[in-house]
Formats: C-alpha cells, sequence, structure tokens
C-alpha cells in the first residue's frame, strides 16, 4: 500500500471526464482502492475520487463522520464507502449553498450551491448494484465527490466569488463564514 499524490488544481487528470469501470475483477482495481484508502486517510479529508490520485476513472471512496450528518440526516454517519460507476439522481429542486473545500485545490475553500436532496447509486468492489438516498452534507459530499469525475472541481460551481479564499482568512471572518449557513465546522480538515 502507499500513499498517493494528490493532483491539484490545473492538472488535466481533473478536468476531463473519467471513463466507467467496466471489468469489476479487475485485478489492478483492488490495490488502487486500497492505496486511495490510505491517501485519504493520511490527507484528513472526507473523500477522494480516482481522478484526484491521476487515474481517470470513475472511482470515488469517502464516509461521513457521525457528527457532520446530525442536522440532516438523523445522525447517522455513513461508512467507507466504495463507489464504482456511481450516479446520481436529484430529488425535488431545493438546493443550499454552504463551505466547501477540495483536496485538489487545497487552502481554499469557498461556498458552492448543490441540491439538498439526493438519490444515488453505485456498483460496489463485488460487482453488485447499491443504492442510497441522502441529503444535507451527505448529500453535498457526494455530489463534490461525483463532480470529479465529470472534470468539474467546485470553485467552477461557485458563483460568489467574493465566499472563496484562503481557509485559514475566511475562518477569521466570521460574518463571511456565517453569511452562508456555516453548518460545516469550517476548520479546514473536511476536504474532499
Ligand atoms: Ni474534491
Amino acid at each position: 500500500m502507499s500513499i498517493l499524490k494528490i493532483a491539484r488544481m490545473g492538472h488535466p487528470v481533473l478536468h476531463q471526464t473519467a471513463t466507467p469501470v467496466t471489468d469489476y475483477k479487475d485485478p489492478e482495481l483492488s490495490p488502487l482502492i486500497e492505496d486511495m484508502i490510505q491517501t485519504l486517510r493520511d490527507s484528513g479529508g472526507i473523500g477522494l475520487a480516482a481522478p484526484q490520485v491521476h487515474v481517470p476513472k470513475r472511482i470515488v471512496i469517502f464516509f461521513i463522520p457521525e457528527d457532520r450528518s446530525a442536522k440532516e440526516d438523523a445522525g447517522i454517519g455513513v461508512d467507507l464507502t466504495v463507489m464504482l460507476n456511481p450516479e446520481i439522481q436529484y430529488v425535488g429542486s431545493e438546493t443550499n449553498v454552504d463551505w466547501e473545500a477540495c483536496l485538489s485545490v487545497p487552502g481554499l475553500m469557498g461556498a458552492v450551491e448543490r441540491y439538498s436532496h439526493i438519490k444515488y447509486s453505485w456498483v460496489d468492489i463485488r460487482g453488485v448494484k447499491q443504492e442510497r438516498e441522502a441529503m444535507g452534507f451527505h448529500a453535498r459530499a457526494v455530489q463534490h465527490e461525483c463532480d470529479h469525475l465529470d472534470g468539474k472541481l467546485c470553485p467552477m460551481r461557485m458563483d460568489d466569488f467574493e465566499a472563496f479564499g484562503f481557509s485559514d482568512e475566511i475562518n477569521g471572518n466570521a460574518e463571511l463564514v456565517n453569511k452562508y449557513r456555516g453548518s460545516l465546522p469550517n476548520d479546514g480538515t473536511l476536504e474532499s
């Protein structure tokens, strides 16, 4: 197992459409996922998409800590989930704006509008289709991760560039933090 280098905004691998996983028994898949898990743990983030480690395939790993889901998801965290070829379906048209950071945009954070309620499906590492429903931060994290598979980084989703900047500066600016709900802890560690 090894910790992989994380690509940063501007690297072409982050700005292309990733290809679906077609062979769920590919012997290279399991070591890649193990390395992604180790890289995520090392980074302190909550999610990682394969393009972020220079592999343009539709693979995402993420988890939701219990204390991040308390508000919208009845306090239920999500265990580390490995998703191949994830797909999102929006439930309703409600959206919300909140802060996001990204391991590929280190040191920066910004306010991003996301759908509040989604259903999502994926193929697990055994090749079995799975699905879930998500709201709030959980829904936000899945949308952020799946964007990576389509060459989109969170700054490309930002409407208000006054709400985009260096995390340590923004975290010292309570007025700005509070302008966008501030349901994230804003400690700069919940990156994905
Ligand atoms: Ni990200």
